[in-house]
């Protein structure tokens, strides 16, 4: 899906997320939300949060999970996903902070395998993901699943690739500041989502947005693995779809 701009590609998205919600609560269900961060979501997460302010929409049928999180990163760090989250969305909604999950940073590393265990069982017992929302890293990365993540991958800790540690650089005042690993649902993971929303904006995202939708299936580019989902959607700008 090709939008003339992200401001309505954004809005599209979260009208689609909206109704969902809106669906699920009708029939009496929880909506199980796979929710991404970094700058591509932040509209729609506005869109999302002027929708509960203003037109009544209710997130007290949501379960989150996101995708993942710096390692080591403390909650209350500046740029810690968990920070992120509250700021530019859970904190504005009613949704219920049980039912939010964002992998851990502070773990210790004796600790890390069985809490990404327990991450999958969460996901499973909440009946799994209906949506999940993937913004695209420019080494092919979904979540932080970086080149060399296969299909069969679950939630575990990664080493962060040099571009996505470059590219996070400014958010950290210099590259050296850049946590060199992560917790991330694994590939395999993200692939049992119901459905699949894919966002990219921009130019600087066009070439990988091309070796997604026309490359061949590898591992080292793993967003080629959504290639093979039933239901996904890639949600463009202009410039991002600039090469396809
Ligand atoms: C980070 C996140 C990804 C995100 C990517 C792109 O690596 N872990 O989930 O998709 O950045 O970031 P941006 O949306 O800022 O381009």
């Amino acid at each position: 899906q090709i939008y003339a701009d992200s401001e309505q590609a954004s809005v599209a998205v979260a009208h689609q997320i909206a109704e969902l919600i809106r669906r699920k609560a009708a029939a009496g269900q929880m909506c199980v939300l796979g929710l991404a961060t970094g700058s591509t979501p932040t509209r729609l997460y506005e869109e999302l949060v002027r929708l509960h302010q203003q037109e009544g929409l209710s997130f007290r049928n949501v379960i989150s999970f996101n995708l993942d999180e710096y390692y080591p990163m403390r909650p209350d760090s500046l740029q810690s996903y968990v920070r992120f989250m509250h700021e530019y969305l859970f904190d504005q909604l009613d949704i219920q902070p049980e039912n939010i999950h964002i992998p851990d940073g502070t773990i210790a590393q004796e600790q890390v395998a069985e809490f990404c265990r327990r991450y999958e069982e969460q996901i499973r017992a909440a009946g799994g993901i209906d949506l999940q929302v993937l913004g695209i890293g420019r080494t092919g990365h979904i979540g932080f699943n970086e080149p060399g993540s296969g299909a069969a991958s679950r939630t575990r800790l990664i080493t962060l690739d040099h571009i996505t540690r470059t590219d996070a650089a400014s958010d950290f005042y210099g590259e050296e500041n850049v946590p060199r690993r992560a917790l991330t649902m694994g590939v395999g993971t993200i692939l049992e989502a119901r459905q699949i929303v894919l966002l990219a904006w921009g130019e600087g995202k066009a070439a990988v947005v091309k070796r997604m939708v026309e490359g061949d299936m590898s591992d080292s580019v793993p967003a080629t693995y959504l290639q093979q989902h039933k239901a996904v959607q890639v949600v463009l700008d202009a410039a991002a779809s600039a090469e396809l």
